[in-house]
């Protein structure tokens, strides 16, 4: 080995030891008759010091090295007159007996520290420097460390890691698929995989009753913070099991993985069904780290002369408790948020509720002091209170709403990013109407069983179906969402046809899963989780791209590799493609 330690391991201890360390010159300063170097590797940081007195040729050398060369440093261990507390070897220094230089650098485009001067396209360009400062690299570390907690736990449950293709035929998640063209088949081409979900389904077929696979999936679709082109899943299926042993068996693996990680231990989850979530929090993916539920209000408000109201489909709002002192400013600032067009409000009302009883509306001239106060009631407010609340369609109005209940628990500090308030969303509907191209969707996807005394209704009324499914959530990011599945063909061939496939339809695309489930598909269900939104989480961020060591930006592009890129005309013609037509 060139080294004997590494940069983050010397203390008193080792004291007139001779060692020798290597690593990147994070920086030098020159104070005449010594310099000081700190020499980093990925364990930390160690002070190195070059004496005029002791060796002049090897002080005028240290005196020349670069930011981030890479050097090899002799000497012995001695014990710092002034330490540093916030440095891990900050009770030793080592007195340089001799330098080589491993490697010369440029200077590099942003410091290496953990507070840099760089901005996020030059990072992402020279993303192999990026790595090399203090919070990406932990992220990174952490990230490793939730791998090896989830396959500890799966392992010791059972599961079983087997991989599956990433060249296959589409998979339906929801989003668009990427492709390979296949240069053996001109014309045709392979998917990448959206997810493994046919695949864990044939493996319980085969008998594996639990399977696990941590895995790269792909997916076309817009970029978000929480999203990326090519993610990775925590992929699960399990055999003879009904909805209650998956959701048992899961929120054991993430209390590991806070337990473990963290050391926090997270009580039982919740469970809200899908239409309780919409009602009260207008999303299927809720911010339980605070109260504020909605309130339907038609009832209280409408037939009162006030237009907005009474045309409105739905009147609902919340109890902003503690927001009634909100100056205008504040108000207006709320009014703002809710009129963007990413939200689509046409308006807010509010009522703030006095210290000394009385209301004050933005709506005073429609209703008065008693009608003020029925609203208060309903919403459980208390002097000091403010009631925020929105009119229109059902759905937008939730949405909206929701969108303000988050931006109200941002605005008073309510989302503290040390608290988890983890819970299951279960119930959701079967189908999802598509308004663009006039027919039922799968909410999930095509595999996933509906309630079995809802079956009828697949004929009558798709809408109503309900699906046993669910979805993990912890403090408003879905985390993962599995189902029952269906393991019936016939099950299966109908669910097709509510999708509006024609038999040849579903036979040419899925032939080979209704023709597995008849040879004795047993019942099975499982779920996925998203890998990098659960480090994420745990790392205590919102954005999945820090703790991805080569992430894609928003327009899906690599910018260090810049890709993705054309290719040359001859692998163009190899694969039969002719961009021309
Ligand atoms: P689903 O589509 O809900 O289910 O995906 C599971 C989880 O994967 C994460 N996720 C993503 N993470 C980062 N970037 C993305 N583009 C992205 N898309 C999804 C989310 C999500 O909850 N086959 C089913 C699972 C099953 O039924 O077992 C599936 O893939 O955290």
């Amino acid at each position: 080995m060139l080294r004997t330690h590494t940069c983050g391991e010397l203390s008193i201890s080792d004291i007139d030891n001779e060692v020798r360390l290597c690593g990147w010159n994070q920086k030098s300063r020159d104070l005449g008759g010594m310099t000081f170097i700190d020499i980093r590797d990925r364990y930390g940081i160690t002070q190195v010091v070059f004496n005029m007195d002791v060796d002049e040729g090897l002080c005028k050398k240290a005196r020349k090295l670069g930011r981030e060369y890479v050097i090899c440093v002799e000497g012995k261990v001695i014990e710092r007159s002034n330490k540093n507390k916030k440095l891990k070897t900050g009770d030793i220094e080592i007195i340089a007996k001799g330098l080589k230089i491993l490697n010369e650098s440029k200077t590099p485009p942003f410091t290496i520290e953990d507070n840099t001067d760089g901005g996020e396209d030059l990072r992402m360009q020279y993303r192999y420097l990026d790595l090399r400062r203090g919070p990406i690299k932990r992220n990174i570390e952490l990230r490793h460390q939730v791998l090896q907690e989830t396959r500890k736990y799966l392992d010791r449950e059972g599961f079983l890691d087997i991989e599956t293709p990433s060249l296959i035929k589409s998979t339906p998640e929801g989003a668009r698929d990427f492709v390979v063209p296949s240069r053996m088949n001109p014309g045709e081409f392979y998917a990448l995989p959206q997810s493994p979900q046919t695949f864990k389904q044939l493996l319980m077929v085969s008998g594996f009753d639990k399977y696990f696979q941590i895995v790269k999936c792909f997916r076309d679709e817009d970029l978000r913070a929480d999203r990326q082109p090519e993610f990775t899943q925590i992929d699960c299926e399990m055999s003879f099991v009904e909805q209650a042993d998956v959701l048992q068996t899961f929120e054991g693996l993430i209390k590991h993985l806070f337990a473990a990680v963290k050391n926090i231990s997270l009580d039982e989850f919740k469970t809200i069904c899908y239409d309780e979530a919409m009602q009260y929090y207008g999303t299927d993916k809720p911010d339980l780290r605070f109260g504020m539920p909605f309130k339907e209000m038609n009832e209280l408000c409408q037939n009162n002369g006030f237009n907005v109201f009474d045309k409105a489909e739905l009147v609902v709002g919340f109890n902003a408790n503690g927001c009634g002192t909100y100056s205008r400013k504040n108000l207006d600032a709320l009014t703002n948020f809710v009129i963007r067009p990413q939200i689509g409000a046409k308006g807010l009302v509010y009522v703030k509720c006095n210290e000394d009883g009385s209301y004050k509306s933005s709506v005073d001239k429609f209703f008065d002091q008693n009608a003020l106060a029925n609203w208060a009631k309903a919403m459980n407010a208390k002097e000091g209170d403010l009631l925020l609340i929105l009119a229109g369609t059902k759905g937008q109005t939730r949405k909206a709403l929701g969108e303000l209940r988050l931006e109200i628990g941002n605005r008073e500090g309510l989302r503290d990013n040390n608290k988890f308030a983890p819970l299951w969303i279960t119930d959701f509907p079967l189908l999802d109407w598509d308004e663009e191209e006039n027919r039922w969707n799968a909410m999930h996807h095509p595999f996933t069983s509906p309630k079995e005394e809802d079956i009828p209704l697949m004929d009558t009324d798709p809408g109503k179906v309900k699906a046993n499914a669910y979805d993990m959530v912890i403090n408003g990011v879905e985390l993962g969402g599995g189902s029952i599945r269906i393991h019936k063909k016939t099950l299966q061939q109908k669910m097709f046809n509510c999708l509006g496939f024609t038999e040849e339809e579903a036979q040419s695309q899925f032939g080979f899963l209704l023709n597995a489930f008849e040879y004795g598909a047993p019942p099975h269900g499982g779920i996925a989780f998203g890998f990098d939104r659960i480090t994420a989480m745990l790392g205590g961020k919102e954005s999945i791209r820090e703790f991805i060591a080569f992430p894609k930006n928003n327009a899906g592009r690599d910018v260090m590799l810049n890709t993705p890129s054309a290719i040359s005309e001859r692998q163009l013609k190899e694969l039969g493609i002719n961009l021309s037509c």
